[in-house]
Parts: structure tokens; C-alpha cells; sequence
């Protein structure tokens, strides 16, 4: 197979990325890529700077200085170009409360014009296994249910790459298992690119090609989880977190 420079070139390039608000530095000068078909995990601390960084990668959030380039464009002067490529999941996500699942999908499909939109909707109400919720009225479900509808809607229009800030957060067991199955398959199927965050280390651990550790703004720590844990010396992810943490 002919390798071509797209294949190489990381789909997303972040370059001394800074956000202040007021005298406060949220996220502090952070470089990282993620290469094609690449699961970074985002670790640190309640605070540290995970969700503003996600905020910016998906323009909401106006850096301070820095840049954000996906697929090779600069987001600041290609965000509509970019956006149609990327989705996203995000426990503050804000979707009308009175339609239903069902209709809510519906919605974000035609935004995105996804093609075959009654077709996608049952695959993803299968795969995520909402059938028993999808005609419920979005106010009403329970938390679990409500990150699975977010995780659909991320999922419904076939992006080139995913932000999931704590994407199994509130899911039992169970589903978080199948859930990390879900994506990891996405990602082997289609070269989907993943960045989350997950305050679950052995999700981390099994889910990751790659770790940023953010603490206060910057990125403290980079690599695989063996290489975190053999640098820092520890047994574990856990045991790195708590060491960075308590410093
Ligand atoms: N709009 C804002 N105005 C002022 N400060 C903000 C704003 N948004 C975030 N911050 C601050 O920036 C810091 C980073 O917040 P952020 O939400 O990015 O942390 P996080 O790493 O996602 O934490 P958690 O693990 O708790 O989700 C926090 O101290 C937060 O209070
Ligand atoms: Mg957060």
C-alpha cells in the first residue's frame, strides 16, 4: 500500500497553547499531536486544565495564544472546515431536554448531513444499546443513560476524530467495558483519532496508545503508561497520579 504524507501527518497539532482567564492560567503553554487512527488519553488532577483544552480544540473556547491545527488547517481560520470532522462528548453538553433520544439524533444528524440518517441512528441506538430509552424524553434519563446519548451523538456522524471529556464517567460497569470496546473497534475500523480524559487509571491504561499528564496547566508527564510508570518508578498509574498529585 502507497504510503502518503497524509497518513503520517498528525491530524491534530497543538503548539504552546495558553489560556488565561483574568491573572489565571488555566492551561499553560502545551504541545502535543495525535497521529491517525491514535487513542490519547488526557490525565490530571480536578482542575489541571483538561476540559478548557478540550473547549479550545473545539473552538468554544478562544485561546490566549498558542495554535490548533487539525488535518493540516489552522483552526482559528478553518473552524467551519475542521468542525464538520470532529464531534464530541462532554457531560455539559446542552441538547434540547424536551425532545426525545430519537429526536435528538436527528437533530445533530442533519447538522452534520449525515447521509442515511434513519439507517445510522438504529446502528448507533444498537451498538450503545439504547433501545429501551430512545423514544424517552431526554429530561428523563438517568445519568448513564444521558453520557450514552452524548456518546451516540459523538459517534452518529462518522468524525475523522473524537473529544470525550470522561466519556464513561457515570456508566456502570458493565457498559464502560463495552463502551471502550466500542471505540477502540471505531478506531480500527475507520482510523478514528481519540483524544479523552478519564479520571479511571486502569482505563487509562487499557485504553491509551499515549498519556499527557496535565497538572496546573502543563503537561508534567508524556508517553505510554509503561513508560510513565517505569520513569516515575512506580508500581502503577495510580501510584504516578498520587505521587504527581501530592507534590
Ligand atoms: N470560564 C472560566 N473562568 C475562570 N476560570 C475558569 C473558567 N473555566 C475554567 N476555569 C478554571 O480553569 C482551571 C481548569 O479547569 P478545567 O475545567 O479545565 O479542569 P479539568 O482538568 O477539566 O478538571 P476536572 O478533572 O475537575 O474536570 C480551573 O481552576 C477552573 O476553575
Ligand atoms: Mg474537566
Amino acid at each position: 500500500m502507497r504510503q502518503t504524507s497524509t497518513m503520517t501527518q498528525p491530524v491534530l497539532d497543538v503548539r504552546d497553547l495558553t489560556k488565561r482567564f483574568g491573572a489565571f492560567t488555566a492551561v499553560n503553554g502545551i504541545s502535543f499531536t495525535i497521529k491517525p487512527g491514535e487513542i490519547l488519553g488526557v490525565l490530571g488532577p480536578n482542575g489541571a486544565g483538561k476540559t478548557t483544552t478540550i473547549q479550545m480544540l473545539l473552538g468554544l473556547v478562544t485561546p490566549t495564544s498558542g495554535s490548533i491545527r487539525m488535518f493540516g488547517l489552522d483552526l482559528e481560520t478553518h473552524r467551519e472546515e475542521i468542525l464538520q470532522q470532529v464531534n464530541f462528548s462532554s457531560t455539559y453538553i446542552s441538547m434540547p431536554m424536551s425532545l426525545t433520544v430519537e429526536e435528538n439524533l436527528r437533530v445533530v444528524a442533519r447538522l452534520y448531513g449525515v447521509l442515511g440518517v434513519e439507517r445510522k441512528i438504529d446502528e448507533v441506538v444498537k451498538k450503545l444499546e439504547m433501545e429501551e430509552f430512545r423514544e424517552k424524553v431526554t429530561r428523563k434519563l438517568s445519568s448513564g443513560q444521558m453520557t450514552r446519548l452524548t456518546l451516540a451523538k459523538a459517534l452518529l456522524t462518522q468524525p475523522k476524530i473524537l473529544f470525550l471529556d470522561e466519556p464513561t464517567a457515570s456508566l456502570d460497569p458493565d457498559i464502560a467495558h463495552k463502551i471502550r470496546a466500542l471505540l477502540k473497534e471505531a478506531r480500527q475500523a475507520s482510523g478514528l483519532s481519540i483524544l479523552y480524559t478519564s479520571h479511571n487509571m486502569q482505563e487509562m491504561e487499557a485504553m491509551s496508545d499515549r498519556i499527557i499528564f496535565l497538572q496546573r496547566g502543563r503537561i508534567v508527564a508524556e508517553g505510554t503508561a509503561a513508560e510513565i510508570v517505569a520513569r516515575f518508578g512506580q508500581a502503577d498509574l495510580e501510584e504516578v497520579f498520587l505521587k504527581l498529585a501530592r507534590e
